[in-house]
């Protein structure tokens, strides 16, 4: 994997997109910072990005057009992180943020840009690793880190290669079998099964039950009507 780090940046993810054409192609390229100034999650929502306590990365690569379940790859990388905190019994909210008592740890932003016969991919990755209590509580969500929820200091640096060591095996897997290997650990590991679920996709708000995980990653909920609908992407 080739790395490239900054004390501080504006967003790693923005960083990747900028000078993205200048990285190996035929590798990951993972952006990394001490802090980011303009750290932003999905539907341009800022990202709390304060220096030295977390890990903010972006892990840049390509992949061919006709990959199958292109749509989930978010999901993948989810999955890696969630792989990593197994032992912590984390909870995945569809589609990428990762829970640990009921409270966000992890968030995903995947931005993928189609480019001749190769889609070019930004996978963004905020965790909470050693962020205190103060900070977490300005964040307008319920939020925590893996301090908070161990009592003890984490290495940062150790986690982050654990994570970029999973991936890089998940990306592997992806490529030949789409989001088949991830499934089922992924569906084990959702919350909010059985309850009602509100989510917005961009232009739409569904309202509807937990039904099942479709088999390419997307969402199926039973709708009031009893019938079921697929979503890729959600926000509430
Ligand atoms: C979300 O839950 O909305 C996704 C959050 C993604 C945050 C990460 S931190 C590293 C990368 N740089 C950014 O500006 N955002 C992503």
């Amino acid at each position: 994997m080739h790395e490239i780090h900054f004390e501080s940046i504006d967003s790693t993810s923005t960083y990747a997109k900028t000078y993205g054409n200048a990285f190996p192609s035929d590798q990951i390229t993972c952006i990394t910072a001490d802090e980011q100034t303009a750290g932003h999650g999905r539907f341009n929502r800022p990202w709390a990005s304060p220096k030295g306590v977390n890990i903010y990365a972006s892990f840049y690569f390509r992949l061919p057009q006709n990959t199958k379940h292109l749509t989930s790859l978010a999901q993948v990388m989810t999955s890696s992180m969630a792989a990593v905190l197994t032992h912590l019994n984390p909870k995945i909210k569809w589609p990428n943020d990762i829970q640990l008592n009921g409270k966000k740890v992890c968030g995903v932003l995947c931005e993928l840009t189609f480019q001749g016969e190769e889609v070019i991919a930004i996978l963004g990755v905020g965790v909470n690793v050693n962020m205190e209590m103060s900070d977490l509580q300005k964040i307008d969500k319920p939020a925590t880190s893996l301090k908070a929820v161990t009592g003890h200091t984490w290495d940062q640096a150790e986690l982050l290669k654990k994570l970029q060591k999973q991936f890089e095996n998940d990306l592997e897997k992806f490529k030949k079998e789409g989001f088949d290997p991830f499934h089922d650990f992924f569906e084990r590991s959702l919350c909010y099964k059985g309850e009602e679920i509100r989510c917005f996709d961009g232009k739409k708000e569904w309202v509807g039950t937990y039904h099942s995980l479709n088999e390419d990653g997307g969402l199926n909920i039973r709708l009031p009507d009893q019938t079921i609908h697929t979503i890729y992407t959600a926000s509430e």
